[in-house]
C-alpha cells in the first residue's frame, strides 16, 4: 500500500478489555472518510495498561492513549497521523519515563513488531540464544545458566541451573519439558503478556531447554482463561513448524487447563496433563526425576523459559550484572489493584516497593493513602505502607515472612479491611484446594468459620489464638504450598493490622 501510515496497535487481552478493537475500527473508518490509509501492525502490549487503548502512529511511533472511540475524530482533527498535538499524546514511548525507568531484558522486544511474524522476530534479534546454544553444546549452556543465577519465576524461586542439570543427568528413554503457563495468581499477567506479545521468545527458550536436557517433546500448559494467548501461541507454533525448527526432533503441544488454581502447582499440573484430576502428588520423587508419565520432566514457568534466550545469547554473567544480593537479573513486576498506573514494570531486583508503587504506579487510583500491598499473589504476604522501603529481592522479602512469588504487586488504599482480606485468603484456599491433604482441605474451611466469628466480634482473643494455631498446622502439615502459604497473608494481616481484628475495621 502506498503512502499508508504505520499504525501500531496491541493485539493483547488488557488492551482488548478496554476497547482497543473498537478504537482501531473507528480509526480505520474515519481514515477512509478522510482519505488516509493505515498499515496496521498488531504488536504485543507494551505493558502500559494505564494508557490502553493506545496506538502508536507514523515512522516516529508517536503514542496516543488512553483513547475512547469518541476521541477518534479529534485525533484526526489534530493530525495525529503526523504526530500532531492532542490531549492523549504521550510522545515516543521509548522516551517515556514509564519505559525509560525500566530495564527490559525478557520484554526487550515487547510491542516492537508484529507478534506472530517470524521474520520480524528474527530482525529484532530473535533466535540469537538458540543459535549460540547450538554452537556451545549443552554443558556450556548450563555453565551460562549457572553464571546467571536465574531462579524460577513461577513462585518458588528455585535455581534453574540445578533443575536443568538434574533432568539432563537423569537416565531415561524419554524426557519432557513442561512450560507452566497456568498463571493463576490474581493480579499477575506477565506470562500472558509475554505469550501474546512475544510467543517466539518462549518457544526459543523451550527449544534451548529441550536441547540441553535431551527432550523430544514439550508441552505448554495454558490456563483456559487465556483464549487470545491460545490463538497467538497456536499461530506462532505453526510458523516455527513451517520454518522447520520444530518438528519430529522436538515439538511443542499446547494443552489447555480447566480453570483450577491448584493445577498451577507442578505435580497437579502433571496429573492434569496425564488426563487425571488435578491433585497434588507427594514429593519425592521430584518431577525432574519422575514427572510426566513417570519420566524426567523439566517444569519451568513462562518467564523463566523466556529469560533463557537473553541469557544464552548475551551470557549468564551479563544477566547477573543486574540485580541485588543473591537475586540476579530482572523481575517483570505486575502492578495492579488500586493503583493509578497499573501495568508491567521489568526492573532489576533491588528496586524498592516504594519506587514501584509511587514512581511507576503513581499511588492509588482512588487518590486515598496507600494502606497495604500484597506481593506474590493471593497466598502472598501483606506489607503495610511503612514497609515499602524494602528492596524487591527473594531474601529481603523472606526476612519479612513473604516471597516474591510470580511478581504480582497489588495496592490497597485505606478503605481495605484486613480482617476481611484474611478471611478471603482462607476462602480462596477452600475454593481452590485440590482436597488431597487434610490441613488444606479442612483447615481452610475452619479458617473461614473462625474468621467469621472474629469479624462478628465473638470471643476475639480466643479465636485469634485458634487462627494462629490453625495457621501453624496448615504451614507445617500441608502437602504443597497451597495450604502451606495460605497462612502467609493471614498472619501478616494479624501482625501489622491488629486493629482490624479487634472490634472491626476502622475502630
Ligand atoms: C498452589 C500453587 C499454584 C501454583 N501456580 C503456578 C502457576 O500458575 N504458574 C507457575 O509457573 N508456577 C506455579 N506454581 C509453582 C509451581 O509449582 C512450580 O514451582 C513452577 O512451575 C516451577 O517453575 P519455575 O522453577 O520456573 O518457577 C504454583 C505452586 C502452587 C503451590
Amino acid at each position: 500500500m502506498t503512502n499508508a501510515v504505520p499504525l501500531y496497535v496491541a493485539r493483547e487481552t488488557a488492551a482488548r478489555s478496554v476497547g482497543v478493537e473498537e478504537v482501531l475500527q473507528r480509526i480505520l473508518e474515519v481514515g477512509k472518510e478522510r482519505g488516509i490509509s493505515f498499515d496496521v501492525i498488531r504488536t504485543g502490549g507494551r505493558g502500559l495498561h494505564w494508557a490502553e487503548p493506545l496506538v502508536e502512529v507514523g515512522a516516529a511511533r508517536i503514542a496516543y492513549g488512553p483513547l475512547e472511540v469518541t476521541d477518534v475524530e479529534g485525533l484526526f482533527d489534530a493530525e495525529f497521523a503526523r504526530g500532531g498535538d492532542h490531549a492523549t499524546r504521550l510522545g515516543s514511548l521509548n522516551d517515556h519515563a514509564w519505559l525509560k525507568g525500566q530495564t527490559r531484558l525478557v520484554f526487550e522486544r515487547m510491542g516492537l513488531g508484529c507478534a506472530t511474524d517470524l521474520e520480524a522476530f528474527r530482525s529484532l534479534g530473535g533466535f540469537g540464544g538458540w543459535e549460540r546454544a547450538c554452537d556451545l553444546g549443552p554443558d556450556e549452556v548450563l555453565d551460562e545458566l549457572d553464571a546467571s543465577n536465574l531462579r524460577g519465576r513461577g513462585g518458588a524461586g528455585f535455581p534453574a541451573a540445578i533443575k536443568w542439570r538434574t533432568v539432563k543427568e537423569a537416565q531415561a528413554d524419554e524426557k519432557f519439558i513442561v512450560c507452566n503457563a497456568d498463571e493463576g495468581d490474581a493480579g499477575t499477567f506477565s506470562d500472558r503478556l509475554l505469550m501474546e506479545g512475544d510467543p517466539f521468545c518462549l518457544i526459543e527458550g523451550m527449544m534451548i531447554a529441550a536441547r540441553v536436557v535431551g527432550a523430544a517433546r514439550g508441552y505448554i500448559y495454558l490456563r483456559s482463561e487465556y483464549p487470545l494467548a491460545k490463538e497467538i501461541l497456536s499461530e506462532a507454533l505453526e510458523a516455527v513448524r513451517q520454518d522447520g525448527l520444530l518438528g519430529p526432533h522436538f515439538d511443542i503441544e499446547l494443552r489447555i487447563g480447566a480453570g483450577s488454581y491448584v493445577c498451577g502447582e507442578e505435580t497437579a499440573m502433571l496429573e492434569s496433563l496425564e488426563g487425571k484430576r488435578g491433585e497434588v502428588r507427594a514429593k519425592p520423587p521430584l518431577p525432574a526425576h519422575a514427572g510426566l508419565f513417570g519420566k524426567p520432566t523439566l517444569v519451568n514457568n513462562v518467564i523463566t523459559l523466556a529469560s533463557i534466550p537473553w541469557i544464552v545469547a548475551r551470557g549468564g554473567k551479563a544477566w547477573a550484572e543486574f540485580g541485588h544480593g543473591r537475586s540476579r537479573g530482572t523481575l517483570p513486576v505486575q502492578l495492579g489493584g488500586n493503583v493509578k498506573r497499573g501495568g508491567l514494570v521489568e526492573v532489576p531486583f533491588g528496586m524498592t516497593l516504594r519506587e514501584l508503587v509511587y514512581d511507576f504506579g503513581g499511588g492509588t487510583l482512588s487518590g486515598r493513602p496507600v494502606r497495604a500491598i500484597q506481593i506474590g499473589g493471593p497466598l502472598g504476604t501483606f506489607l503495610p505502607e511503612n514497609a515499602l522501603d524494602v528492596p524487591l529481592d527473594y531474601e529481603a522479602l523472606a526476612e519479612l515472612g513473604g516471597s516474591v512469588g510470580h511478581g504480582g504487586v497489588i495496592v490497597f488504599d485505606d478503605t481495605v479491611d484486613m480482617a476481611r482480606q484474611a478471611r478471603f485468603a482462607f476462602d480462596f484456599c477452600a475454593r481452590e484446594s485440590c482436597g488431597k491433604c487434610t490441613p488444606c482441605r479442612i483447615g481452610s474451611v475452619r479458617g473461614v468459620e473462625v474468621m467469621d466469628k472474629i469479624i462478628a466480634g465473638d470471643d476475639v482473643n480466643e479465636n485469634i489464638a485458634l487462627i494462629e494455631d490453625l495457621c501453624e498446622t496448615m504451614k507445617e502439615g500441608s502437602l504443597c504450598a497451597m495450604g502451606g502459604l495460605t497462612p502467609q497473608p493471614v498472619l501478616a494481616a494479624l501482625k501489622d493490622f491488629p486493629k482490624d481484628f479487634h472490634g472491626g475495621f476502622g475502630s
